[in-house]
């Protein structure tokens, strides 16, 4: 009786340490912030570095078809839109054009912002 009593303990103590193991296998999606999203400190940074090589007021005539997604009204205005690119939605271009799809945390802070209304914050 006793025997079967430790045998648990181990098997409670080996199934805590393999759920430790699983926080700090995935840190990326335990720390992924999306409270409180801010457009100048949380969105324009990564339109800066995924988009504005084509899309930034200047590019958008030569390279992002017309889309310019550089003022806050042009990217609100735009927003469900911009959600569905970035998660390579079936029947329109996947964004950004020739590059990795962006990382899971960066959409859903994109898609917290757009749920947000997309304020100009
Ligand atoms: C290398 C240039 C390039 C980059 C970088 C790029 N785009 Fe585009 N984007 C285009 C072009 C060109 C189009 C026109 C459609 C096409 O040719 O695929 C387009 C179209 C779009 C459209 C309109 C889609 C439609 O159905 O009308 C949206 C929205 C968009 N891009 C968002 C983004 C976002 C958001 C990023 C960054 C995460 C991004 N793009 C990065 C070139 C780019």
């Amino acid at each position: 009786m006793k025997k079967k009593l430790i045998y648990l303990l181990i098997l409670m103590l080996a199934s805590a340490c393999s759920w430790e193991n699983e926080e700090t296998f995935y840190p990326e999606a335990e720390n992924c912030d999306t409270l409180d999203v801010s457009y100048a400190m949380d969105i324009v940074p990564v339109l800066s570095n995924h988009c504005y090589s084509c899309h930034s007021n200047a590019n958008a005539p030569d390279f992002g078809s017309g889309n310019a997604f550089e003022d806050h009204a042009d990217v609100s205005a735009s927003s469900s839109l911009i959600v569905k690119v970035i998660n390579h939605m079936e029947g329109i271009p996947a964004m950004p054009k020739n590059s990795d799809k962006l990382d899971d945390c960066t959409i859903s802070i994109i898609e917290a912002w757009v749920n947000d209304g997309s304020p100009e914050n």
